[in-house]
């Protein structure tokens, strides 16, 4: 199919738009989370996404307004684990109130605190590489220590803000 250049028309770009246009492009989500002072911090991600083999380094963005970001930026280690289709609840609990966002998932904490859950599809141990502010987000650079994944199940896929690729209302 070609795209009509009238597509692209100057029609604003207001954010209901622009979040209508990037939740167009499909992406998985992860659990980004780490053990900071004796607690398990961390939230749900979609900006994931992988970025260099040599030196391996994944990413994800932060919105400047985290509250979970000045606690989480101070973990030695933070783990990402690939969310798995059947963590659509799990995903929206990643999001919501913070003080029961683990609450009775299971979840395993290396020696240096970065911390994945037990289930899922992919696993990384990472430390902060690098923060590149942008716009209303920060760009986190992740430096891989170890990589794990398994074949099933299916991973979860987030899509025009829901779970599952989605034809447009
Ligand atoms: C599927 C999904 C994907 C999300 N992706 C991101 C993301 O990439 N970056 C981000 O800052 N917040 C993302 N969020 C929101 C966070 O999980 C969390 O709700 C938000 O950071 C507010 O909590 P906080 O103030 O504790 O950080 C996502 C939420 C959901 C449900």
């Amino acid at each position: 199919m070609t795209r009509t250049t009238d597509r692209l028309e100057p029609s604003g770009l207001d954010p209901a738009l622009l979040r209508a246009a990037f939740g167009a492009f499909p992406s998985g989500v992860v659990a980004v989370a780490a053990r900071v002072d004796g607690r398990v911090v961390g939230l749900a991600a979609s900006s994931f996404t992988s970025v260099s083999l040599d030196p391996p380094l994944v990413s994800f963005s932060i919105a400047t307004g985290s509250r979970t970001w000045p606690d989480l930026r101070r973990a030695d280690h933070v783990g990402v684990t690939v969310l798995a289709a059947h963590h659509d609840g799990v995903a929206r609990q990643l999001a919501g109130p913070a003080d029961t966002r683990f609450a009775g998932l299971a979840t395993v904490t290396t020696e240096s605190g970065a911390v994945t859950l037990a289930d899922g599809v992919a696993w990384f141990d990472t430390t902060i590489d690098r923060q590149v502010a942008a716009g209303d987000h920060t760009i986190v650079l992740l430096r891989l220590h170890a990589a794990a994944h398994v074949a099933h199940p299916l991973p979860l896929v987030f899509h025009r803000s829901g779970f599952g690729l989605r034809q447009p209302a």
